[in-house]
């Protein structure tokens, strides 16, 4: 039906819980409120006999999730991320996510920007189930590049261009600084990957050499302080280029928060954090076992149980943005078994693990039902920020008259334990093998359309709308 009413839940927006109803026409919300069950049925009896009445009583009405750091068909060369564009967003849908912004793959050597543009489309158009954007990538800085990157913002709606600070096509700092004064110039946001490139190659070799192979040295070859040095670097560099804008992707220490709060305490504005599920739930210890090491080889790597107290800290108090994944599965029997490429030689896994599926969950159950974060700290980090980040508010990532019906709800008295047999998307397994899940996610909804109900996926292939974004809060 065209018209939907939400009633007697509790709704959560990043700023309050309080109950009421929610009524939905084409897609949009209309109206929230108490009691608009009664006041339509009393005012217009026919409209409400043609709206489906979805009873919420008992349940928390969240806005729709928004991953905005995703890797769906990721092609790293020697392997392609397992989930594609279709696979990848029902495991989000099931997930509650409604929206993910993907982070292309470096295209061929010297390639412009448009031609990952091009690549993503075809990946994407006519497979995603939700709404999806994409972050540009510079893999280069030719006397083109930030002309290329002026126009697809405009054409493309792509407001945000990412740098790695490691890998092969990482940007040294002359070229980063020249990005940054452009993006503040034009309103552009940089993420970017934050490890020290020279510590990273020089510790993977040292390990090598002396015939450390196993995946207990992938922790080991990139320490916490290479990302403190890295995060470091680029808030000093983006205050030099006038407060640029700039966005540090998934922040893993507590040494790199340090260096968050310094820039914070300085005032410095104009940067956003995020930090990944991963890195607030799991640890390191989990290398010790080669199997389960494999499966955890992503880059930064897992931490202390120290830093992720942190980042829970760090997102309580507002020094932290956002929670995103950095969905990036690959296969561990099934398939080519692709993170098996690691077993003797841990700088040959594929870097990545799954988490778009289990985030919205996880966050509710770890953050909110354990008392971490209150639910709309839940919803700041995982659905409003995330929008207001990257240029989809207040269309997306909150739940309010004129934003799109987008939500997920919650029965906080269900409990589940998570096991691969939940999983929705093409990977073999979770990093959340048997995490006990408090609070189910019984029905998702985008645009209007019930996507999900009881762990079943009843959305379209191709029913995700590419998103043109706009201009984030960062750029003032
Ligand atoms: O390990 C990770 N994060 N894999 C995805 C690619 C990247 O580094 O972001
Ligand atoms: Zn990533």
């Amino acid at each position: 039906m065209m018209r939907k009413l939400i009633t007697n839940g509790t709704i959560a927006s990043d700023a309050e819980v309080y109950r009421g109803d929610i009524l939905i026409e084409e897609g949009t919300v209309r109206a929230i409120g108490k009691d608009l069950a009664e006041q339509l049925k009393k005012a217009a009896p026919d409209l409400y006999q043609e709206t489906e009445i979805i009873d919420a009583s008992g349940k928390f009405v969240l806005p729709g999730g928004i991953d905005v750091h995703t890797h769906m068909s990721l092609d790293v060369g020697f392997a392609r991320a397992v989930d594609d564009f279709y696979d990848g967003t029902v495991a989000a849908a099931c997930g509650g996510t409604t929206s993910i912004v993907d982070h292309m793959a470096f295209g061929p050597k010297d390639c412009s920007l448009w031609h990952q543009v091009e690549e993503y489309h075809r990946l994407a158009d006519g497979l995603a189930v939700i709404d999806y954007g994409f972050h540009g990538v510079f893999q280069h800085l030719h006397r083109e590049t930030l002309s290329e990157m002026k126009e697809i913002v405009q054409k493309e709606g792509i407001t945000s261009f990412k740098v790695y600070l490691t890998y092969d096509y990482r940007l040294e700092d002359d070229d980063l600084f020249e990005v940054m004064k452009a993006a503040k110039e034009q309103g552009i946001v940089i993420p970017i990957h934050c490890e020290n490139h020279g510590v990273v190659t020089n510790l993977r070799r040292s390990f090598l050499e002396s015939g450390c192979r196993e995946a207990k040295y992938h922790p080991l070859s990139r320490p916490a302080d290479c990302e403190a040095e890295a995060v470091g670097r680029v808030l000093h560099l983006a205050r030099m280029a006038g407060e640029a804008p700039v966005y540090i992707v998934h922040l893993s220490s507590a040494a790199g928060l340090e260096e968050v709060k310094r820039a914070r305490k300085e005032h410095q504005r104009g940067f956003g954090v995020e930090t990944c599920t991963q890195y607030l739930t799991l640890t390191d210890d989990l290398y010790e076992d080669p199997e389960e090491g494999l499966k955890a080889i992503m880059s930064p790597p897992l931490r202390k149980k120290a830093d992720k107290e942190a980042l829970w800290e760090g997102l309580a108090d507002g020094m932290i943005d956002t929670v995103a994944t950095d969905h990036c599965p690959f296969h561990f029997h099934a398939g080519k078994a692709e993170k098996q490429y690691g077993a003797d030689d841990f700088t040959k896994c594929p870097n990545g693990a799954p988490g778009v599926q289990e985030r919205m969950n996880v966050m509710f159950s770890e953050g909110f039902m354990k008392g971490r974060l209150t639910l709309p700290q839940v919803v700041r980090t995982c659905c409003t920020e995330p929008a207001r980040m990257y240029g989809l508010y207040p269309k997306k990532g909150l739940l309010e008259p004129g934003a799109d019906a987008d939500l997920v709800l919650f029965d906080p008295a269900k409990k589940h334990v998570f096991t691969k047999e939940d999983i929705k998307g093409a990977s073999d397994y979770t990093c959340y093998e048997g995490m006990e899940l408090e609070g189910d996610i019984g029905l998702v909804m985008q645009r209007g359309n019930v996507i999900v109900r009881d762990h079943k996926f009843l959305g379209k292939r191709g029913d995700g709308r590419y998103l043109k974004r706009g201009r984030s809060v960062l750029c003032g």
